[in-house]
């Protein structure tokens, strides 16, 4: 018997049974693979006298087909049965109601720091982030705190080892060491995030936010501060007067330092903010003191600047009327849903930083 017609033979045999789509792939190899027993003959053919070789190519190009063919039409056999226990298995019930589609909502927030974001990008300042988790040279020494400051006690600061070299951060104010450590200035800058204190009541969080903001360039004066202070609450609350005071006050990063109040009145049991006779405080800041600027080699007699923090919870709870911060991050849906933005559903003043 002929080489092929033995090769033939042993295969279609071997191919009459019943197999698995890994075993006839293996048949395939032997048979077609890179030293398959077709592929050696194919390479036989220049090799044999030549009044046989018509009738060898010829053969085997028969054998190859049928050998082929069939392999083909096995593996599309399993295929097919394959898919069809699949379809046997996954029957879709038409007659059950759809899935109901829950779409999330932008926490108040993260709405606010969008909102923040985006005001004071319209005036030249970027946005710098630092780490929760600060050591205590960013967050107190370079900040020019002395070693005896309250802000230091254990009672505000969650050290998080032995020696109080390693905390989560009492204020975004660091963010001011890590920038200016980090380039050259000038400097235009907020970095909001989260800011942890040892404290909990109806308007304290453990967890909080605030946003630093920081301007140092040649000639920056207090004037500086106070307009885009100015700016800056006019376009958050929306209003096109407020009433804003400045009132001395203590930061060890600051000399002077001052408080900013601004006036509100209440109107049918809600706050409106602008005008009236009372006063709220919203944010500390000051002209960044000599010592800071020396902790991060700017030199204060050719640079100066302004700085400020602001708590953002504060913030969003007077813009969207919530009263009490600790709802802020309870996680609870109703209250997302109730408070949280749709994404589409933007305020009129937001420019649509992206998120
Ligand atoms: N870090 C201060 C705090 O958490 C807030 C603050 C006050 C930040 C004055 C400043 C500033 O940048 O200049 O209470």
């Amino acid at each position: 018997m002929s080489n092929l017609k033995k090769i033939k033979d042993e295969f279609l045999l071997k191919l009459e049974k019943k197999l698995s789509l890994s075993e006839i792939n293996e048949i395939k190899s032997n048979l077609f693979g890179k030293n398959g027993l077709i592929s050696s003959e194919f390479k036989k053919i220049g090799s044999i006298v030549e009044n046989e070789r018509k009738k060898f190519a010829s053969d085997l190009n028969l054998i190859k087909d049928e050998l082929q063919n069939l392999i083909n039409f096995k593996i599309d056999e399993i295929q097919t049965e394959e898919i069809n226990k699949k379809l046997e298995k996954e029957k879709v019930d038409i007659t059950l109601p759809e899935r109901t589609f829950i779409r999330g909502k932008i926490h108040p927030v993260s709405q606010t720091i969008d909102e923040i974001s985006s005001i004071f990008s319209e005036i030249g300042f970027s946005v710098e982030e630092g780490p929760d988790v600060e050591n205590e040279y960013n967050n107190f020494t370079a900040l020019n705190t002395p070693d005896n400051h309250p802000a230091r006690d254990m009672h505000d600061t969650f050290y998080l080892d032995e020696k109080k070299e390693k905390l989560l951060r009492t204020h975004t104010s660091p963010v001011q060491i890590r920038t200016m450590l980090k380039d050259k200035p000038p400097f235009k800058i907020i970095a909001p995030g989260r800011t942890y204190r040892s404290d909990s009541d109806q308007t304290h969080s453990p967890m909080f936010h605030q946003v630093e903001g920081l301007h140092i360039d040649k000639d920056i004066n207090m004037g500086h501060l106070k307009g885009c202070l100015n700016y800056f609450i006019k376009e958050f609350f929306e209003v096109k007067k407020i009433r804003m005071r400045f009132r001395p006050s203590h930061f060890p990063f600051t000399e002077p330092s001052a408080e900013v109040d601004i006036g509100y009145e209440i109107k049918d049991g809600k706050i409106v903010i602008g005008e009236g006779d009372k006063w709220l405080e919203i944010l500390g800041c000051g002209m960044v003191h000599p010592n800071v600027l020396k902790n991060v080699k700017v030199d204060p007699a050719k640079f100066q600047g302004y700085a400020f923090g602001i708590g953002i919870d504060r913030l969003a709870m007077l813009k969207y009327g919530i009263n009490d911060l600790r709802a802020f991050f309870d996680c609870d849906y109703r209250w997302l849903n109730h408070y949280g933005f749709d994404p589409l559903d933007v305020p009129t003043n937001y420019r649509g930083l992206s998120r």
